[in-house]
C-alpha cells in the first residue's frame, strides 16, 4: 500500500517510550546492556538524542530496578521502574500511569536499537497518522538473515495481520524476512485498552508488544507496515558480536560526517572517532588513527599514520606522528611539529615549537620556537606528586636531557644534551651537567686483542 506523506502528515501530540529494562543476558556483562557505548556515549543516549530531534511532550524511560547509573544517563528524562522484567508488553504496561489521560501517537523503541535515524521515525509516525483507523504502524525492514527477529506476517492488502516471535515460528513463518524492527507507533487513545488484552501464551512466557496488531485488529484496527528504507540503521543488540556490528555502522557514518567537512581519510575504515571528535577542513589523517573522547583538530593538519588521541585541543597546521600519543590535558598551538614516538600529556605547546623524537613532554607550559630534541623528557612525577616544568619561548632543549620539575627555564636558553638539570635557568644561559668524559689513547684496540687471545685459548682446549 501507498501513501502519499505530503498530504497526509497531521500533526497530533507525540509521547516517545524506550524499552531498556532488560537485563541483556546475552551480552553476559555487568553493564546494563543499553549502557553498553557506542563511539564513546552509551547506546541509550544515541537514542534519546534522536527521540528529542522529534519534539514529543515527554519521554519516558522503562529500567530496571536496580540500574542507577542508567537513570543518571537518562536524565532529566522520567525513568519507569519494571520490577518484574516479564517482556516487551509489560515494559510498555508499566508506563501506562505516566500517560494517564495522554492523547495522540505513542511512539515505542526499544533502548537495544539505538541507530534508528529522525526521518525513519517521522516516517513510521506519518504511516500511523494516514488515516483514523490506523490504530497501529511498524518499523519493518527487510533482512537477508531474520534470524532472532519478530516476522511480520501480511495481510494480502499490504497491512499487518500479526507478528511472529522467531520462537514460536512455523518454518514457513521463520523464511519469512520482513521483521519487526520493535518500533511502534501507537494511538495512545486505545493502547491501555489493547495492551489489558496481552496475555503471555507464548513460547517465552512474556507479554509480547508484538501481539498489540493483531489486537487491535480484533478491534476493527489496521497495523500498517513502515518499511525502514535503511536497514543498517534498523538493527538490534543482542550480542557484543552485534555491538561491535553497530559500532561499525556508526563509525562509517561519523567518519562520513568528518570528510563531508572537508577532511581528508587515506584509509577511512581504520579510523576511530567518538562521537564529539571535531576535525576541521583540509586536515589529512592517515592510516591507524585513533581519536579518543574530546579531541578537536583544527584546519590544515597532518595527522601521520598510528597515533593515538584522548582530551587534545590541536589548532591549525599542526603535523603529528607517525606513533605519537596524546594525552588529556594537551593542547598544541599552531605550527607545532610533533614527532614519533613522542607522549604529551596535560601540556600546552606553544606556537612552532618542535618535539620532533622520542620525547615524553607531562605538566609542562612550553613557549614558542622551543626545539625540544630527541630524547629530552620533562621528570614531572616524584613518587607522589606531579610537578610543573614551565619553558620560554626559543629555548633548545638538549638531546637527552631530563628537566626534574618543579623548574622554570627561560626565554633563549639553551639546555646541553645529555644534561641532568635541577635548577631554574635564567635567559639567554647556558645550562650544563654532564661528566666532559676521558679519552684513552688505543684502548679499544688493546680491549680487542686481549678478546682475541682469550677466544684462541678456549678453542684450542676444546680440541
Ligand atoms: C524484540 C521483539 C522482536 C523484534 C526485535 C527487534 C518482542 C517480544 N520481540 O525481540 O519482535 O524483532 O526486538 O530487535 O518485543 N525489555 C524491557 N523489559 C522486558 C523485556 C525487554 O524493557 O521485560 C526491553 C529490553 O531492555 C530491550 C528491548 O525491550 O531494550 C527488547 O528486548 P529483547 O529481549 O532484546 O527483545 P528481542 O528478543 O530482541
Ligand atoms: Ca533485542
Amino acid at each position: 500500500m501507498r501513501f502519499d506523506h505530503e498530504n497526509t502528515k497531521r500533526k497530533y501530540p507525540l509521547a516517545i517510550v524506550i524499552l531498556a529494562a532488560g537485563m541483556g543476558t546475552r551480552m553476559k556483562s555487568n553493564l546494563p546492556k543499553v549502557m553498553h557505548p557506542l563511539a564513546g556515549k552509551p547506546m541509550i543516549n544515541w537514542l534519546i538524542d534522536t527521540a528529542e530531534g522529534l519534539n514529543p511532550e515527554k519521554i519516558l524511560v522503562v529500567v530496571g530496578p536496580d540500574m542507577p547509573e542508567l537513570e543518571a544517563t537518562i536524565a532529566p528524562h522520567q525513568p519507569v521502574i519494571q520490577q518484574v522484567r516479564n517482556g516487551t508488553g509489560g515494559a510498555l504496561q508499566c508506563a501506562m500511569p505516566f500517560l494517564d489521560g495522554f492523547k495522540g501517537n505513542v511512539l515505542v523503541l526499544l533502548g537495544d536499537t539505538p541507530l534508528l535515524s529522525q526521518d525513519t521515525l517521522q516516517h513510521l509516525i506519518d504511516v500511523r497518522n494516514v488515516d483514523a483507523m490506523t490504530g497501529v504502524s511498524v518499523l519493518g525492514a527487510t533482512m537477508e538473515n531474520p534470524t532472532g527477529y519478530g516476522r511480520l506476517i501480511e495481510k494480502s492488502d499490504g497491512t499487518l495481520r500479526h507478528i511472529v516471535e522467531e520462537k514460536d515460528a512455523s518454518d514457513k513463518e521463520r523464511a519469512v524476512k520482513k521483521v519487526n524492527t520493535g518500533a511502534f507507533c501507537i494511538d495512545a487513545l486505545r493502547l491501555p485498552k489493547w495492551l489489558g488484552k496481552i496475555d503471555n501464551n507464548n513460547a517465552q512466557g512474556e507479554f509480547y508488544i508484538t501481539d498489540l496488531p493483531y489486537i487491535a485488529a480484533e478491534d476493527g484496527f489496521y497495523t500498517r507496515i513502515a518499511m525502514a528504507h535503511n536497514t543498517a540503521e534498523t538493527q538490534g543488540c543482542n550480542t557484543r558480536s552485534d555491538l561491535a556490528a553497530l559500532e561499525g555502522e556508526l563509525q562509517k557514518k561519523l567518519r562520513k560526517n568528518i570528510m563531508d567537512q572537508g577532511v581528508q581519510m587515506l584509509d577511512p575504515s581504520t579510523v576511530y572517532v567518538h562521537y564529539d571528535t571535531v576535525v576541521e577542513p583540509g586536515t589529512l589523517i592517515e592510516p591507524n588513527v585513533f581519536l579518543g573522547p574530546d579531541v578537536t583538530i583544527k584546519a590544515g593538519c597532518h595527522i601521520k599514520a598510528f597515533c593515538h588521541f584522548e582530551g587534545v585541543v590541536i589548532h591549525e597546521n599542526v603535523t603529528i606522528g607517525p606513533f605519537a600519543r596524546l594525552r588529556p590535558g594537551t593542547v598544541l598551538e599552531e605550527n607545532v611539529r610533533i614527532g614519533n614516538f613522542v607522549e604529551v600529556k596535560k601540556s600546552k605547546i606553544g606556537a612552532r615549537s618542535k618535539v620532533n623524537h622520542l620525547g615524553y613532554v607531562g605538566d609542562c607550559d612550553m613557549g614558542e620556537d622551543v626545539n625540544f630534541s630527541a630524547g629530552a623528557i620533562t621528570v614531572n612525577y616524584d613518587g607522589f606528586e606531579k610537578h610543573q616544568t614551565v619553558i620560554g619561548n626559543n629555548v633548545i632543549v638538549g638531546s637527552n636531557s631530563n628537566l626534574i620539575a618543579p623548574i622554570s627555564i627561560d626565554d633563549g636558553a639553551f639546555i646541553a644534551a645529555g644534561s641532568t638539570i635541577t635548577e631554574d635557568v635564567p635567559t639567554d644561559a647556558l645550562s650544563i651537567s654532564r661528566d666532559s668524559g676521558k679519552i684513552r689513547e688505543g684502548w679499544a684496540a688493546e680491549y680487542r686483542r686481549r678478546k682475541a687471545a682469550i677466544a684462541k685459548k678456549i678453542t684450542n682446549k676444546k680440541k
